[in-house]
């Protein structure tokens, strides 16, 4: 599904909505709301707009699908970036938060250590099958890239892993990762893609031919629901019409 907005301020008041649709619809379900949060610029507004929104908080518990190598209080840390535009503002313990350790020498043991964490937050004794986040949030990169998952790399191929090392061409290289067997396990899965300068790798991704490692935003194939597209006029505009459903 493909939502058009005409702008990033109406893209992410939308969004918000959906997501507190989402969080209500699982707390309902399972006491419990399990977000996995994007990094990048595009989603800060909707942060900012989620802040004021009525949701059991306390029943929410917030992931990362991407962590840039560094400390927390880096300026480019995405978890940096989601305390300042929204956790800051709710009133829950830090043990909701499930940061990725990324300041860690070692990459490999600090995906492990998520990894672990991911199993202890869902009550499983460690890795198997990848447990169900109800939402995954996402970006979209110009290079068709999205989380840390970048064209080319060995993460791409990751069947068995639920988090990894990974390397970006622009700096911070050095990243950690969810990969696509645990995004694709999501309940629901929604990109969020503004601007401009996404209109043609936008229409690669979503009307283009197969092409994983060169996109790699197309691995991502939840199996329980199509993904939803949650985008601004000026990304569509190489969209086919057909293809838009209604805001
Ligand atoms: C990151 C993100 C990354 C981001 C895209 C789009 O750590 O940067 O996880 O995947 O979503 O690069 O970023 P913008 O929203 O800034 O265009």
């Amino acid at each position: 599904m493909i939502r058009v907005f005409s702008d990033p301020e109406g893209l992410s008041r939308a969004a918000a909505e959906e997501v507190v649709r989402i969080a209500r619809e699982a707390i309902a379900a399972r006491n419990r709301f399990a977000l996995v949060l994007t990094g990048g610029s595009t989603p800060r507004r909707l942060y900012e707009t989620l802040a004021g929104k009525v949701v059991p908080w306390d029943r929410v518990e917030f992931f990362w699908g991407d962590e840039r190598a560094g400390p927390p209080t880096d300026a480019r840390s995405n978890y940096a970036m989601a305390v300042q535009s929204l956790l800051r503002h709710l009133d829950i313990g830090s043990s909701h938060a499930h940061r990725m350790r990324a300041e860690h020498e070692d990459l490999d043991a600090a995906a492990e250590e998520y990894e672990s964490e991911i199993a202890r937050a869902f009550g499983l004794a460690g890795r198997g099958e990848p447990p169900p986040f109800d939402l995954v949030l996402l970006g979209l990169g110009t290079d068709g890239h999205t989380a840390s998952l970048f064209p080319g790399t060995q993460a791409l191929r990751e069947q068995n892993r639920w988090v990894v090392p990974s390397r970006s061409p622009a700096e911070p290289c050095l990243r950690l990762t969810l990969t696509p067997p645990i995004l694709n396990a999501a309940c629901h899965t929604m990109f969020l893609v503004a601007g401009a300068h996404k209109a043609r790798v936008l229409a690669d991704v979503i009307e283009g031919a197969p092409d994983p490692s060169r996109l790699p935003a197309q691995l991502i194939q939840p199996r329980a629901e199509p993904v939803m597209w949650f985008v601004d006029r000026a990304a569509a505009v190489n969209l086919r019409r057909s293809a838009i459903a209604s805001p």
